[in-house]
């Protein structure tokens, strides 16, 4: 059965997608059989992957809109997966699901219909790594229902010290009602220049809240994190020995000790 995890912080460009295509493309070369599921209707780790949202013919979308339907999704959901872009499977997005929000939200089961998809091919997998979008809309908690662990990324600033404590409490929300089972894998500083005075302090006051464990090591700045993208390549792709995929490297260790995936 797939561990899963959701990389999800209701702040904007906190690294979400960029954490999401690197970690699972480092757990595939680690040997993983990984999946993920683009659950934002912005399309970005679709598009990461060098995949062009408006050419495919199915998506996340009208499988979460079968389901919501009563409809089992059976085939369709395996041919909507792409298998041969990357060495992890990608379950890719269209702008389309930013609809799926109003069409669904009547329906008893909308808060649970990725968790009933994944049912599906949780066996086919070892991780599973879910990117949703940065609102905490519908989609958002339909990754947090779906997932076993959380990871939050953050960039090292004042304001996202306000993000992170929202994101603890919606942690707890969701234990208390939809999904027991979620856990904090852990805080993710991206995009970090540690010789600034304000990244050590923000980094400094992570630890002292949520204490040592819940910090996961820091991805440093690097540019090639920005640019693998627009080739359609992940970075290990992309420039394999650059300080970023170092950094990411160290966190998918991390990951396959504490997920207890080895
Ligand atoms: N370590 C890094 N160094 C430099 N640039 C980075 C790094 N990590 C991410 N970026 C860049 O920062 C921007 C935001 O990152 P990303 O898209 O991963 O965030 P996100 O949280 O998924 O955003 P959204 O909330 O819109 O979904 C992107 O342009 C990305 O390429
Ligand atoms: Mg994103």
């Amino acid at each position: 059965m797939a561990t899963t995890i959701v990389l999800a912080n209701r702040k904007g460009g906190s690294g979400k997608t960029t954490s999401t295509i690197n970690i699972a493309d480092g757990l595939a070369r680690a040997g993983k059989r990984v999946l993920v599921v683009d659950a934002d209707s912005q399309a970005h780790a679709t598009i990461s992957c060098g995949v062009l949202p408006y050419n495919l013919s199915s998506s996340l979308y009208e499988l979460l809109l079968m389901l919501a339907d009563g409809q089992q999704p059976g085939d369709k959901l395996l041919s909507t997966i792409i298998k041969d872009k990357k060495l992890f499977h990608l379950l890719p997005a269209k702008p389309d699901l930013a609809a799926l929000e109003v069409e669904v939200a009547h329906k008893e089961n909308s808060q649970t219909l990725l968790k009933d998809l994944l049912l599906e091919v949780e066996n086919n997998y070892d991780y599973i790594l879910i990117d949703v979008p940065p609102a905490l809309g519908l989609l958002s908690v339909n990754g947090l229902v779906a997932a076993r662990w959380l990871i939050i990324p953050i960039e090292l600033t004042f304001l996202s010290m306000d993000g992170l404590a929202q994101m603890t409490g919606i942690l707890y929300k969701i234990n208390a009602g939809l999904n027991p089972e979620l856990r904090l894998l852990g805080i993710l500083p991206v995009k970090c220049d540690l010789r600034t005075n304000l990244a050590r302090s923000v980094i400094a006051e992570i630890r002292q809240n949520f204490g040592d464990n819940n910090i996961l090591s820091a991805v440093r700045s690097d540019i090639k994190l920005a640019e693998a993208p627009s080739f359609g390549k992940t970075i290990f792709e992309y420039a394999s020995s650059c300080r970023g995929a170092q950094d990411y490297k160290h966190i998918i260790d991390i990951i396959l000790t504490r997920s207890g995936g080895e």
